[in-house]
Order: C-alpha cells, then structure tokens, then sequence
C-alpha cells in the first residue's frame, strides 16, 4: 500500500488527483483542507481520511506525515487576480508555509513532491522578440520560447510589478527545496504546472463565489450569463492547456516510480494546445453553441479591457508559455493527447448542465 499525505486536497487539482489515487486499490491518502465540498463524493472512503481546517494547525502534523511514503504539497493561493492585491497572504502560502512542510519533510526523511508552477519562468523571453509570435514570419530561436527545466532563464518582472509576488515566492520555494535536498538529503519533485483545464476549477463568479476568477471560470460565468467575454489587453497573451485529468496521471505515475521522480524537477503541459486568449474565448464561443444549440452564444462580444482596468495597480502577464514537457514524457511514459476543444467541451457541458443552462438530452452523444 502506498500511503500518501495530500495538503490541499479539496482544490481543483487535488480533487481530480482524489479521484486518479482512490481508483488505485494500492493507494490510501491523507488529506487536508479547509473545504470539502469539491471532494463529498469520497468522504467516507475507506482509503481517505479526510481533516477539515488549517493544516498548519493541526495537532500531530508530524506524527501523520512520518505515518506517509509521500508529501504532496498542493495548498496555496495561485489565482493571478490576487498576486498584486494580497501580496503578504501569497508570499506567506507560496513560500513561508510551505517552507515549514519542506523543513518537517528534511527532518523526517519524507519524499516532497512539491507544486510550483510554470511562472517561475516569468515574463518569459518571448516577451523579448515581441515578433516572435506564431502568426509571424519570424521564427524565434525556440531556445527563448520553448521552456527547459534545466536551461530556460527565469525572468520577473520589476519589484514594483506586485503579480510576481507569487512567481518569486515559488522560486524560491523551489531554490529552499534544491538547498534542503543538497545539503539535508531531502527527497524532492517539483512540479510546474502548465494551465491544467477541468472541472471543479476555481469558482464561478456570481454563482459559486465573488470575486476575479482565472481565465476559464471568467469566461464560463460570462458564457452561462451570456455577458461579453472580457480580453485583457486585447487577448494576445499565450497559453498551453492540459487536461487535468491528464496530469494526476502524470502525478499519480511519479508517486509510482520514484526512482524515476525523486529529485528532478517536470513541466506537466500539453504543447500541442497553445492559443492566444482571445483564440480560446472564440473557442468558447463555438462550443457553447455545440452544447446547447443556441446559435446566439457565437454572438456575444469579445470587450477589450486594460489590465490596469481588470485587475488594478501593480498586475503583469507572462506573454508565452510552451513547456518541454520531454522529461515527463520518457520517465513517466506519459503523453497528454486530449486537444483543448474536447477539454472545453466537457468543462462547457459540466457548467450549463450544473447551473440549469442545457438539459442533457441537448447534449451531442459524444459527452452524453
Ligand atoms: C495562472 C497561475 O498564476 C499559475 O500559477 C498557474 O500555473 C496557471 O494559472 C495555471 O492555471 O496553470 P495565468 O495563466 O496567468 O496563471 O492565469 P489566468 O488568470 O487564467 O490568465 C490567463 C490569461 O487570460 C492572462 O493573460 C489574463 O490576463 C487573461 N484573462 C483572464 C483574460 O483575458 N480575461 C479574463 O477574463 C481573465
């Protein structure tokens, strides 16, 4: 039985990792968080034991993580639209808590597999060669466009730009971790997440929670309500989006093989999915026409907003990411194949199904 501890396992992605685990007979997890409303259909598990509150204030958190093969650290803030407006509770749930289970990992000679994120890369050097777009007849050298583990530079933006707040703390996160393993032993992954798509993520503004959502939420709420999607500065950012199901596979098959992940750092990212964001909120578009029939969701406008406008004083954006994802691939054997229409299709269908918008007997036989 592999016996795994999983700090923040009702967000999004440690409930989709909940499923992938819990569907393994040799799997039994321990997990905290502060809600269980995205993972009620696994309380009562008998491979699950479920704590409810602040994990760094439960009694005996030691005790519970020497009982576990491995840590999986999830639980932070890691929503763009609070990086320049809590400042001080992202770099304390980016850096200084988690800082304390790496410590507790060292001392207890546990295995961390730890969440980054692809922002450690920044701005990224794209943002250098403002030609090298896809649509443009330059070709970038891919050495500043396609991003290494090993090799890519990481590039922040000015202190003054509050957004990278939270890639700095989780560089440094990383940078503690690496020193930690260097000169305390510690048994590491890093793991830097290239925007995973899916259900259950964030919240739906108006619905589920107020508040500036990431990218997908903002879109299906504007979708569901049928109000303009919003393009901050004008949409032109880059994206690569994975399907979350397909990461906790990658995950689920480094717990299994940590002679293949213990001490390496992975990009988990899907590079065949990259669009622009105004490309993805045309997508959205088409695909809530798909699921719901209603030819009128293609004609809801795409409004330009300036990113001072949207998200305040202090916001920046990482212009390109495309992840190396090679090393995930041969060490794990995993390959993600799911394109971004079908991904969007589910999430679609999931949202207007949920909140009354579609009966499901209007969905295609693919989803139904
Ligand atoms: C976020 C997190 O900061 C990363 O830690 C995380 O790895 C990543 O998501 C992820 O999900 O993997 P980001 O991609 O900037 O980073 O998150 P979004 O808030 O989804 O923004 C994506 C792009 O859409 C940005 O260019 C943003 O300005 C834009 N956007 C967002 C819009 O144009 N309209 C909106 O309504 C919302």
């Amino acid at each position: 039985m592999t016996r795994i501890a999983l700090l923040g396992c009702g967000g999004f992605i440690g409930s989709h990792f909940l499923d992938a685990a819990l569907a393994d007979p040799g799997v039994q997890v321990e997990g905290w968080d502060w809600s269980s409303d995205k993972i009620s259909h696994h309380l009562g598990h008998e491979r699950f034991a479920f704590h409810a509150g602040d994990l760094y204030c439960f009694p005996g958190l030691a005790e519970r993580l020497a009982e576990c093969d491995v840590v999986i650290a999830l639980a932070a803030i890691c929503n763009p639209s609070q990086y320049n407006t809590r400042g001080v509770d992202v770099i304390e749930s980016n850096f200084i808590q988690p800082r304390l289970i790496a410590d507790l990992c060292a001392r207890l000679g546990r295995w961390l597999i730890q969440f980054s994120t692809s922002e450690v890369y920044g701005q990224t050097l794209a943002h250098w060669t403002r030609d090298a777009r896809p649509d443009s007849s330059v070709e970038p050298p891919s050495e500043h466009v396609i991003l290494d583990e090993e090799q890519s530079p990481m590039l922040l933006g000015p202190v003054s730009a509050q957004r990278w707040s939270y890639a700095c703390a989780k560089q440094l996160l990383e940078r503690y971790i690496i020193a930690l393993h260097r000169e305390q032993g510690l048994d590491y992954t890093l793991i830097r997440p290239f925007n995973f798509l899916g259900t259950r993520m964030d919240f739906l503004p108006g619905r589920e929670g107020e508040g500036l959502p990431r990218v997908l939420a903002c879109f299906t709420a504007a979708l569901l309500d049928k109000r303009p999607l919003t393009l901050v500065d004008g949409g032109h950012a880059l994206r690569t989006f994975l399907a979350v199901e397909e990461a906790v596979q990658a995950l689920l098959g480094m717990v299994k093989n940590p002679v293949q992940a213990k001490n390496r750092i992975f990009n988990l990212g899907n590079p065949e999915n990259e669009v622009s964001i105004r490309q993805l909120a045309q997508t959205m578009r088409d695909i809530a026409v798909e699921v719901t029939g209603d030819s009128s969701y293609a004609e809801l406008p795409l409004l330009d907003v300036p990113a001072l406008e949207f998200y305040g004083e202090g916001y920046a954006d990482s212009d390109r990411r495309m992840p190396n994802i090679e090393r995930a691939r041969q060490a794990l054997h995993w390959n993600p194949k799911r394109d971004l229409r079908d991904i969007l299709r589910s999430v679609i269908a999931d949202a207007f199904q949920i909140h009354g918008a579609v009966e499901s007997a209007a969905l295609s036989p693919k989803r139904s």
